[in-house]
Order: C-alpha cells, then sequence, then structure tokens
C-alpha cells in the first residue's frame, strides 16, 4: 500500500446511550480538534454497543443521534471519514483472526471488563474480548494516532500487543502499531453528584439538555454545607470544576475570587453555570434542530464515510488475508 504522508487518526464512540459533558470533553472535543492534524477517521462503535444493549430500535436511535450530535457540534464530514463501525463489516474478520492470536490471560487482564463485571454486568464474550474488536477497529485503517481518555489505556497497549503478535507470527508489517494520544489535561469530568459523569451512574448532564431539564441538574449538583457568607474552596467544589470547562479564563478568575472572598454562595455559583453551559452549546443546539429534521442527509453522510473506510480497511486486509491463507472466491 502507498504510505500516506499525513498521519491517520482514529477513534470511537459507543452510542450506549445519549452523550454527556464528560464525554465531549474527555473525548469529542479533542476528536474535533484534531481533524486539522491529520487523515481523521471517526466511528460510532455500533458493535460494540450490543455488549451492553440489546435493543436493536434503541441502538438504531443512539446510532443516529450520536451521529447528530457530533455533527451539531461542529465535526466536517467532508474534511475526515466519519462512519458507522458496522459499514465496515470486514472489522469483525479482522478481530476473530486477532481473537485466534490472543491469550485469554490478556483478556483476563482487562480492567474495564473487571470493572463491568463488578457492576453487576453479566460477563458475555463480547464483553470479554471487546478489547479484540476495538484492536482491529485501530488495525484496519492503519492508524498512526488514537485519540481517547485515559481509561481506554488498556484498550490500546493490548491492540499494540495483538498488531505485535501478529505481525511476528506472519513475519511482516502487515499491522501498524497505534499511538494512544491521552488527553491529560481534561481531569474526569464530575456529574452532579460528585462521582466521575457517566451514563452507568446516572449522574450526568447531557451535551443537549436545555431549558428545565438543565436547570434541575444544575441545580441538583452535589455541594458541601457552607454558608452562603463563608469564603469557599474552589478547587474541591464539583460546581467549580465544571465552570472551569466552560468559562473562559477571565471569567474563571472572577467566580475564582468571589468564592474565596465568601457572601458567593453556591446557588450563585449554579445560575452562573447554568448560563455558561446553555450559551456554549447554543449555536450546536440550533443545528441539532436543523439536523433533527434532516435525517436522511445524516444517513447520507455515514453511507459516504462508511465507502471511504471500507475502502481503506480493504487496502489493508488484502494481504492480512493473504498471509493467513484466508481465501476469498469473490471480492
Ligand atoms: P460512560 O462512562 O458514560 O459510559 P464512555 O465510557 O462511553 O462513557 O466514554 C466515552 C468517552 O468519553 C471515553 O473516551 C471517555 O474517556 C470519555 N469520558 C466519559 N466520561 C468521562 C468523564 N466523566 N470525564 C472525562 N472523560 C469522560
Ligand atoms: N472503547 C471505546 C470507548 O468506550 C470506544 C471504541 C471502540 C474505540 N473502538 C474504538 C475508541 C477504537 C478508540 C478506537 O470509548
Amino acid at each position: 500500500m502507498q504510505e500516506n504522508q499525513r498521519k491517520t487518526i482514529l477513534s470511537g464512540i459507543t452510542p450506549s446511550g445519549r452523550l454527556h459533558i464528560g464525554n465531549y470533553f474527555g473525548a469529542m472535543r479533542q476528536h474535533l480538534e484534531f481533524i486539522e492534524k491529520g487523515d481523521a477517521f471517526y466511528f460510532i462503535a455500533n458493535y460494540h454497543a450490543l455488549t451492553s444493549l440489546r435493543d436493536g430500535e434503541k441502538l438504531a436511535d443512539y446510532t443516529l443521534d450520536v451521529a447528530i450530535d457530533y455533527l451539531s457540534l461542529g465535526l466536517d464530514p467532508d474534511r475526515c471519514t466519519f462512519f458507522a463501525q458496522s459499514d465496515v463489516p470486514a472489522v469483525t474478520e479482522l478481530a476473530w483472526m486477532l481473537g485466534t492470536l490472543c491469550p485469554v490471560s490478556l483478556m483476563e487482564k482487562g480492567v474495564a471488563y473487571k470493572d463491568k463485571v463488578a457492576q453487576g454486568l453479566a460477563p458475555n464474550i463480547g464483553l470479554f474480548t471487546y478489547p479484540v474488536l476495538q484492536a482491529a477497529d485501530i488495525l484496519i485503517y492503519h492508524s498512526d494516532i488514537v485519540p481517547v481518555g485515559a481509561d481506554q489505556k488498556q484498550n490500546l497497549e493490548f491492540s499494540r500487543d495483538l498488531a505485535q503478535k501478529f505481525n511476528n507470527n506472519f513475519e511482516g508489517d502487515y499491522l501498524k502499531l497505534p499511538e494512544p494520544h491521552i488527553v491529560k489535561e481534561v481531569a474526569v469530568v464530575p456529574g452532579i453528584d460528585g462521582r466521575k459523569m457517566s451514563k452507568s451512574y446516572n449522574n450526568h448532564i447531557f451535551i443537549f439538555d436545555e431549558g428545565n431539564v438543565l436547570k434541575k441538574k444544575v441545580m441538583s449538583i452535589k455541594t458541601d454545607a457552607a454558608a452562603l457568607e463563608d469564603p469557599k474552596d474552589p478547587e474541591s467544589c464539583n460546581v467549580f470544576s465544571l465552570i472551569k470547562l466552560f468559562a473562559g479564563s477571565e471569567k474563571e478568575q472572577e467566580i475564582r475570587d468571589a468564592y474565596l472572598a465568601g457572601g458567593y454562595g453556591y446557588g450563585h455559583a449554579k445560575k452562573e453555570l447554568l448560563e455558561l453551559i446553555s450559551s456554549f452549546f447554543e449555536q450546536a443546539r440550533d443545528r441539532r434542530r436543523t439536523f433533527e429534521n434532516r435525517k436522511d442527509t445524516v444517513r447520507d453522510i455515514l453511507r459516504e464515510g462508511g465507502r471511504k473506510a471500507r475502502a481503506r480497511a480493504g487496502q489493508v486486509m488484502a494481504p492480512v488475508r493473504e498471509a493467513t491463507g484466508i481465501i476469498r472466491t469473490h471480492s
């Protein structure tokens, strides 16, 4: 295959629910910024979502919903390859091949797997081999850089490990070892109860929450019991942690000073946060209303992205099939 000068950037997001502001600051914002830096491939990991969501109507809805969210937040489909994972079925083929080289003991080290089982999710084979499919997602496009949140670090190590095992076994540079790009500046975004914001904890603020729903969530963010007149520590306050994400540096400093001075209550801070969130996503909300009425356009965008992604995957898979001896009698 002709080597591309530009780096290939790839990431995926699982459509197992609506997207929240933890997803935005921890993942999506970086994805949008990375489009400038190379050939970006972003996909909606609907096969992965099946490990926890088995309701066809919901999965199809969430898949389109996540696509609309990305497009509304400014992803330009003409400047990257944006598609649904399932439009490149060869990833499941590569996942199978990688699985045959993957020791069970490697997957047994999976922290995400262990966490999910600890949370009470039934340990099915899909969940267990989730990182193998993720490796196939990455390796099938010869990805160079994979921007992800810190929780994905181990999955990236598994991907490198599996690529290496494949290349060693078949004695060639069939698969490229990807580099993770872990975003360090964004600490974990707290949810309204102060734990990591997550759809599993039901403590989220969705990116496109608005009106009373948004207000109710912001007003219920957990704070300590300090009185209005008390000086307060901004750095240990959940409301302030969120304010920092949305405010410019000047506004952030102004609110920090108000916390430290006292006479500024959590109610004030929450009102400020509510306004910041509303205006931050205002444009995106407008765009979302437009896309919601143009779902066919969204499907067309995904279809076109799928076509481009399949073409790239085909180039990587041809030598992989030859090396493994998996013959195909059709194209
Ligand atoms: P959830 O915990 O809601 O199930 P996912 O695991 O689907 O979220 O996360 C998708 C992406 O969003 C990942 O790259 C992850 O690192 C990022 N992310 C999720 N929640 C947060 C958070 N609270 N803070 C920072 N990043 C997050
Ligand atoms: N596991 C990732 C998450 O939960 C989603 C994902 C699937 C992914 N395949 C990927 C991310 C490939 C990066 C590359 O966020």
